[in-house]
């Protein structure tokens, strides 16, 4: 029997990361986990909770509520989807919308925000056998993760497949809006002081631009087999 590793899987956003992670989870049998969900999750309640108001959020006011802020990821037993849950409510169909997304890589720049999420991370791998998926996965959660990912594609790429999800979803948004809030999230999360979206020096690049799903897994597969 192979022993369990950890796969860290990191890059630009809609970049099809989480896609990849879950199959990779499924064909391993290991447990899946979106870090990216939970900085959406964080985001998604302040902005329930009077801390994202009008165009402002009150930095302060998201750090103070830290300690009351509760997420979990629980598997749907109809679905077998893996949903989030902020202090028992499920958030699943909220923390994707554009609302969110404008706000989350604010949040996510965070210091606190990160040091509380950062840590739930690396609890959920102390027993390896966990593909996470993210921005810092194999630069600060896991920089011992036997094999590290990070993926990547053109701005026009990854805006046009997020434009096309949000769309069949039914939600209201202009392809402009899409592509301006994947650069403006690029932005941030590549410029932020705290643990910015870096490719870590042992992780193998995937750019995904041109390649189908299916190459892009297989080409993936071989590496897990290799790592393993
Ligand atoms: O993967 P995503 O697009 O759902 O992530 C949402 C935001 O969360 C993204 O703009 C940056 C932030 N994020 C982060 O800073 N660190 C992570 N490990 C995951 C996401």
């Amino acid at each position: 029997m192979n022993t369990k590793i950890i796969i860290a899987i990191d890059g630009h956003s809609s970049t099809g990361k989480s896609t990849v992670a879950k199959q990779l989870a499924e064909v391993l049998g290991y447990t899946y986990v979106d870090t990216g969900a939970m900085y959406r999750a964080v985001a998604w309640y302040a902005m329930q909770n009077g801390i994202i108001v009008a165009n402002e959020l009150a930095v302060d006011q998201l750090k103070k509520a830290l300690s009351r802020i509760n997420i979990r990821f629980k598997q749907n037993p109809k679905t077998a989807i893996v949903e989030t849950y902020v202090n028992d409510q499920n958030v699943e169909s909220f923390i994707r919308s554009i609302e969110v997304s404008k706000w989350v890589s604010k949040v996510a720049a965070i210091s606190e925000v990160r040091k509380k999420l950062v840590e739930q991370q690396q609890q959920m791998g102390v027993h390896k056998g966990i593909v996470m998926d993210g921005r810092d996965i194999g630069s600060v959660v896991f920089p011992n993760a036997e094999l590290k990912l990070f993926m990547t594609a053109s701005a026009q790429v990854r805006a046009q497949r997020r434009y096309d999800e949000m769309k069949s979803k039914g939600e209201k948004v202009t392809f402009e809006e899409v592509l301006n809030n994947v650069i403006e999230r690029d932005h941030i999360d590549s410029t932020r002081k705290d643990s910015p979206l870096i490719k870590a020096a042992d992780a193998i690049v995937i750019d995904n631009s041109d390649l189908s799903r299916t190459a892009q897994f297989n080409k993936i597969l071989e590496l897990v087999n290799q790592a393993m």
